[in-house]
């Protein structure tokens, strides 16, 4: 990360606070063509993630995430299952990707 860290074209800003607060800080001025949702698992947090992080999406960006599962290994894992539920509850017309990820481009 270092190299993307340093000099005048920075490409990774590396923000030090919850993932909540950070969605607040860039609201009111920064649109992204893509935002990948991996924080915490559990269904309370992803959800807040989902519900913060969407409004800064550009139009017709990719809405993405890791850690969908609802085959018998994400049960088992409760932190996992929690992504699940929140996905499907907050974005009806998610798609699968390779392995656990999820992501969507249409609200
Ligand atoms: C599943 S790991 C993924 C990390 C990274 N995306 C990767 O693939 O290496 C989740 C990380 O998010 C951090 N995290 C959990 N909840 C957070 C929050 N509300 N705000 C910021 N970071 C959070 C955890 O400490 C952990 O380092």
């Amino acid at each position: 990360m270092r190299d993307l860290l340093d000099g005048p074209d920075y490409k990774v800003r590396l923000l030090k606070m919850d993932s909540v607060t950070a969605a607040k800080e860039f609201y009111n001025h920064m649109r992204f063509d893509m935002i990948f949702i991996d924080g915490a698992h559990e269904y309370e947090s992803i959800k807040a993630d989902i519900l913060a992080w969407r409004p800064l999406l550009s139009k017709g960006g990719l809405f993405c995430g890791h850690d969908f599962g609802n085959n018998a290994d994400a049960i088992a894992v409760q932190s996992i299952w929690g992504v699940t539920e929140a996905v499907t509850e907050l974005i009806p017309n998610y798609r699968r990707a390779e392995g656990s990820i999820w992501y969507a481009t249409e609200f």
